[in-house]
């Protein structure tokens, strides 16, 4: 018979920030195909005997490409029980969750999602940063900042969201930073606009950096900051001041 795949969110890092629903299916499932930025203790939870596969993309190396992932689910889900894909945060944001689910709807392959708690929200929260705030940030736009080395290629428009959005998360952001700042700046975003950058937030290992946009490409820098790393634009960074509760 043909097995059931469920796409999965782990969460961002703190093995402790994943659903209940999670943890059940995880418990259970015959396969589980896990990405980079799943926690250990996460893998932890499967059961004895449960098929583990790791399919993370590390930028800068050779690894499992997105097609063999496809081809992957669909095998597995045809030997049959059942398969958790599992990827950190929400599979939906920035996660291929959409084209996973893509492949298995086309092959008629029984699936279900299962959103996780994304980085984008509570990467930042564990800094002390709502991303939203009453009479401070009104709006939040998340964004790939993977797009942003090529200002002729790329589908974001920085020049045009710089003033038109309170507060911009963006992940994947790291290597372009300089070049995300400086078009944010020629759209019109005032250059002291305060940014935080977070590395590896949620887990034992964060750190968080402050400056402003015209001071956090060369900040990030000597600093070290490596992905993964979430750079929040906006006045709520102000609010670490008061609401930060774990010191890195
Ligand atoms: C491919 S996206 C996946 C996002 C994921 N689906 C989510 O909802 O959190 C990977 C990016 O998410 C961000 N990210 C994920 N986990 C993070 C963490 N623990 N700390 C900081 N950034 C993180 C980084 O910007 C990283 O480059």
């Amino acid at each position: 018979m043909v097995g059931k795949v469920y796409i999965v969110g782990a969460g961002p890092g703190d093995p402790e920030l994943i659903t209940i629903k999670a943890a059940r299916l995880i418990r259970s499932a015959d396969v589980i195909l896990y990405d980079r930025l799943v926690s250990e203790e996460t893998i932890f939870l499967a059961k004895e005997g449960c098929e583990l596969i790791y399919v993370g993309k590390h930028p800068g190396e050779s690894s499992t490409t997105q097609e063999r992932i496809n081809e992957m689910l669909v095998e597995k889900a045809q030997e049959g029980g059942s398969i958790v894909r599992l990827k950190g945060g929400d599979p939906f944001l920035f996660g291929r969750g959409g084209e996973e689910a893509q492949v298995l709807s086309r092959e008629g392959i029984s699936y279900e999602v299962v959103p996780g708690i994304t980085s984008a929200i509570s990467v930042p929260a564990y800094a002390g940063i709502p991303v939203t705030q009453r009479h401070i940030a009104s709006s939040v736009a998340f964004i790939t900042g993977h797009e942003a080395s090529t200002k002729t290629k790329g589908t974001v428009e920085w020049e045009r969201i710089a003033q038109s959005v309170d507060t911009l998360v963006v992940m994947m952001g790291i290597r372009n930073l300089g070049n995300i700042a400086e078009r944010l700046i020629n759209g019109g975003r005032d250059p002291k606009t305060p940014v935080a950058i977070i590395e590896k937030g949620t887990t034992k290992l964060q750190k968080t950096i402050t400056g402003t946009l015209e001071t956090i490409e060369v900040k990030a820098r000597i600093e070290g900051i490596k992905p993964p790393a979430i750079t929040i634009i906006g006045k709520v960074v102000n609010l670490r001041e008061e609401l930060r509760w774990i010191e890195d």
